[in-house]
């Protein structure tokens, strides 16, 4: 395995200035709303500033970051964590890579923002690197990834009107999570994920993960396409077998629909291949990227295979940002980054050795781990169902660990592609003594 010295920055200089600027504060002004150029607020400030002002979509954890270096987390009270979450399975190449850091300031000194109306030199060498690192055909820039898979439903249908007015039907799966938009929503086989905003995207419907008979049953002529997540991540990091991906391409073969992955959160190499989809042997007709593709700079991607790239027309589909110069040259460093550095094969061996070790905690555990699974470096411990997965990701925080949840019961791992043999020795004693505590 790749070994190298941590990118650690040197923090305490870092924080000495945030907290020298505030301890000039006079102590009754800290009350006051008021501008603070350099300044740090305590956490009880921010906390109390995101009940007044942001909206209560999210169930926060009570802890907010200021810094970062690799895989290490600094919060606003000074205390370091390992990352093992990475964004949501985003900041692919650690916080603050001096690659990523040395292409973002390069544009930023060039230019921002221009939009679609002009060509774009980012564009085009980031859609020629990711054709080359998939498969021939052309690129949709765009936000996020719920944007990543409207465009994605949008080709469907419009491939499908294209050859009867009838053929609008798209197959999701239970349990599946595809964005918060309508049509991503509408999509996502999860009733949580739907509540209060009916009706829904008409034409879905929803087929059983690997259950091929059901997915034959609901298909037919009227269909236009089928979307699917090769390892369902929301859902609990949840591998679909292959033989289902396989019945899924002959059906879209069959039946002249197009298939589409959203490797949202598998792709970008997490899963120790670029994207899930080249170990199974089993080509997309419409692949759908975000979250690691800009390295924690905002965008997503839609690649279609060339037989389809003249379904959307101009005019049919757009984006005011999509694609903008500063995410596609972070973006385009991410790719250069990972193919210098070999980081895919590096995926492959760190995952082996991570779920080799957490295999050996679910030994330990028998008793809150049910299960281990994944693939490379998105991994899922699967716990009793005693055991809600937010109150340990609480706990974890407590060890200075951070880690997601997948549903309601499975713990997630998602750490930076870069992550270092003995970050993962840590993060499992970590754990270790997380679940002796319970
Ligand atoms: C598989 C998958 N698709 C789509 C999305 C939505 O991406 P975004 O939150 O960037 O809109 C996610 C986010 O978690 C995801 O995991």
């Amino acid at each position: 395995m790749h070994e190298e010295e941590p990118m650690k920055r040197e923090k305490g200089e870092f924080l000495e200035n945030l907290y020298g600027k505030l301890s000039q504060d006079q102590p009754g002004q800290k009350e006051e709303l008021r501008y603070h150029p350099h300044g740090q607020l305590s956490f009880e400030e921010i906390r109390s500033l995101d009940e007044k002002y942001i909206l209560p979509t999210y169930s926060r954890l009570p802890v907010s970051f200021v810094y970062g270096s690799g895989e290490f987390l600094y919060d606003s009270e000074g205390r370091e964590y390992l990352d093992f979450l990475g964004g949501i399975a985003v900041t692919s190449l650690g916080h603050a890579p001096a690659d990523l850091i040395e292409s973002l300031t390069r544009q930023a000194d060039m230019l921002w923002h221009t939009s679609n109306l002009f060509y774009s030199q980012q564009q085009v060498l980031l859609a020629r690197a990711l054709v080359e690192i998939n498969f021939p055909g052309k690129v949709f820039f765009c936000n996020s990834g719920t944007e990543a898979n409207e465009a994605a439903l949008k080709i469907m249908r419009a491939y499908g009107q294209k050859k009867d007015k009838h053929k609008f039907k798209i197959i999701s799966l239970l349990n599946s999570f595809h964005g918060r938009t309508f049509g991503s929503m509408s999509v996502t086989g999860q009733e949580k994920i739907h509540g209060g905003f009916g009706p829904l995207l008409p034409g879905v419907e929803y087929v059983t993960p690997n259950n091929t008979q059901e997915l034959e049953e609901k298909a037919g002529p009227e269909l236009c396409g089928i979307i699917l997540e090769p390892i369902q991540g929301e859902g609990g990091v949840l591998p679909l077998e292959k033989e289902f991906i396989q019945k899924a391409r002959d059906i879209c073969d069959k039946h002249s629909a197009l298939l589409c992955f959203d490797e949202i959160q598998t792709g970008m190499g997490r899963c120790g291949s670029y994207f899930v989809y080249q170990q199974l042997g089993i080509l997309p007709d419409i692949l759908t990227m975000a979250k690691g593709l800009g390295g924690g700079f905002p965008l997503g991607a839609v690649l279609v295979a060339e037989k389809y790239c003249d379904v959307l027309a101009e005019g049919m589909h757009g984006s005011t940002f999509g694609g903008n110069h500063l995410a596609c040259a972070v973006a385009y460093e991410v790719i250069r980054t990972m193919e210098s550095r070999k980081l895919v094969d590096e995926v492959r061996s760190k995952g082996i050795y991570l779920a080799a070790g957490l295999k050996r905690l679910g030994e330990g555990f028998p008793e809150h781990i049910v299960g281990i699974r994944g693939l490379g470096l998105l991994q899922g411990i699967v716990l009793n169902e005693r055991l809600e997965a937010r109150r340990l990701v609480e706990k974890a925080l407590d060890e200075g660990l951070v880690i997601g949840r997948a549903g309601k019961h499975v713990l997630r791992l998602a750490p930076p592609l870069t992550v270092r043999q003995a970050s993962i020795d840590q993060a499992l004693g970590k754990l270790k003594s997380l679940f002796s505590k319970i």
